[in-house]
């Protein structure tokens, strides 16, 4: 009998990828979120492999062990590069019309945040614009702004409305989410936050608008099922920590789970307010007291920090990190896309959050898979590279995981995999840029 049919068949699936320099899977007990010491244990396989078949996971481990037991017509290398779960982006506003450039300006020339939408700009701006604008056309918007997110590799975002503020236009952006969900491979994780901003309707009634949210908005975009979280922004001049409370709590009531942007600007408590309620997250957390980043250790609340959005501030401050991780707070990261804060790549809040709150590579990568995946409700199907997980996989060409961060500004990714499908490859173009000799003149 020859070696071949003495040897157990292979099992044939869609894809391997082999002989990655790292396979960082960040496998492990995932039923909670990460906290202290562990967010820099990433489940390091050198030289390693896996198998995806019908859009899953179904090995991992050593490239041999790996190639002993299945074969595909498909056979990616990773020789060189590492191989990482796809980032999740747990906290953008992906949908939205127009841009705001020339705000931009006033604020490089020393108008603060709070001064541009306290004179109708802002997010005011944003919400004239996208008022205007047809479901198709956020669509078509949010469809690109998905394209570089993926390209950048993020395979999985959570998107909020916001820039409606009226029923119908918030309904509207939650239909817009809906569609991209459907339409894109990116996996689209929806947020109602009709507590954005004060429209100017309201603007000498903000109770009669915290109303209109918890006894209109909230019923119906509940009731359509197109919202998972009820989001608001609690801040100092937008909806006090009294009204988040009852809008958040009347979200809990509908179904929706309750999420917050916690002391972005000032300490307000928003911290222990994301506790006492059982958010499952409360994000920026620039002001956040010790004793509301110690409550939300207690009750496992992930502290989800934005530091491009503290960077578009522009006040040199961010949130402290590295307090949260020794307190025990799980940590993870997000982009805060938004007409503010333009930025798709979660490389590159992964550099900021190195350079700005000290984050080591390893915390900061599992602040943008696993811990992501829980400040989503997600940690169950993607955030790390597990047997019968999603088969979302990047490609980064780069020879080590500490490459992350340390090289920054440019895009890293290779290729990414979502659903056990190659929908990035961007080894395949990079050859289009070299000449040969004889083509030099
Ligand atoms: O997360 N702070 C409130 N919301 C966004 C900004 C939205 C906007 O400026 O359009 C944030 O920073
Ligand atoms: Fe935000």
């Amino acid at each position: 009998m020859s070696k071949a049919v003495k040897a157990r068949a292979r099992e044939k699936v869609d894809l391997l990828i082999v002989n990655a320099d790292e396979l960082v899977t960040l496998a492990g007990d995932n039923q909670k979120p990460r906290t202290g010491k562990q967010m820099r244990e990433i489940g390091i396989i050198r030289n390693g492999g896996l198998a995806v078949k019908d859009g899953r996971i179904v090995a991992v481990g050593k490239t041999p062990d790996v190639t002993k037991s299945f074969k595909a017509e498909n056979v990616v290398s990773a020789n060189g590069k590492i191989v990482l779960p796809g980032f999740v982006d747990p906290h953008t506003h992906l949908v939205f019309a127009g841009s705001r450039e020339d705000e931009f300006q006033m604020h490089v020339e020393g108008a603060s945040y709070m001064e541009i939408l306290k004179a109708g700009g802002g997010i005011l701006r944003t919400v004239r614009d996208t008022r205007k604008a047809s479901l198709e056309k956020l669509v078509d918007y949010g469809t690109e702004t998905l394209d570089t997110m993926i390209e950048h590799g993020t395979t999985t975002v959570e998107a909020k409305s916001g820039y409606g503020l009226t029923t119908k236009d918030e309904l509207k952006m939650l239909q817009a989410i809906q569609r991209l969900n459907q339409l894109h491979s990116v996996d689209v994780v929806p947020t109602f936050l009709g507590a954005h901003a004060i429209p100017p309707e309201f603007s000498n009634d903000p109770q009669g608008y915290a109303r209109l949210v918890v006894e209109e908005m909230i019923p119906k975009a509940a009731e359509k099922g197109l919202a998972e979280f009820c989001d608001v922004f609690c801040e100092r001049g937008v909806f006090s920590l009294e009204q988040a409370r009852r809008i958040l709590l009347a979200g809990k009531d509908s179904g929706l789970k309750p999420r917050l942007h916690a002391d972005e600007m000032s300490s307000l408590g928003g911290a222990e307010l994301a506790a006492s309620i059982g958010a499952i997250s409360a994000d920026h957390m620039l002001f956040s007291s010790d004793e509301g980043i110690k409550a939300m250790a207690d009750k496992g609340v992930v502290a989800t920090l934005l530091p491009a959005a503290a960077f578009s501030l522009m006040n040199a401050r961010y949130a402290d990190a590295r307090i949260m991780i020794n307190f025990g707070v799980p940590v993870a990261l997000g982009t805060d896309f938004n007409p503010n804060c333009w930025v798709e790549n979660q490389q590159l809040i992964i550099a900021f959050a190195c350079h700005f709150m000290r984050l080591a590579p390893a915390e900061a990568i599992t602040a943008t898979t696993i811990n992501a995946a829980h400040a989503i409700g997600r940690a169950k199907e993607i955030g790390s590279l597990e047997v019968d997980k999603k088969a979302d996989i990047i490609v980064l060409d780069v020879p080590n995981h500490k490459f992350l961060g340390y090289r920054f500004g440019v895009n890293l990714v290779d290729k990414v995999v979502k659903n056990g499908r190659i929908v990035v490859d961007r080894e395949a173009s990079r050859g289009e840029f070299r000449l040969l000799e004889e083509q030099k003149t």
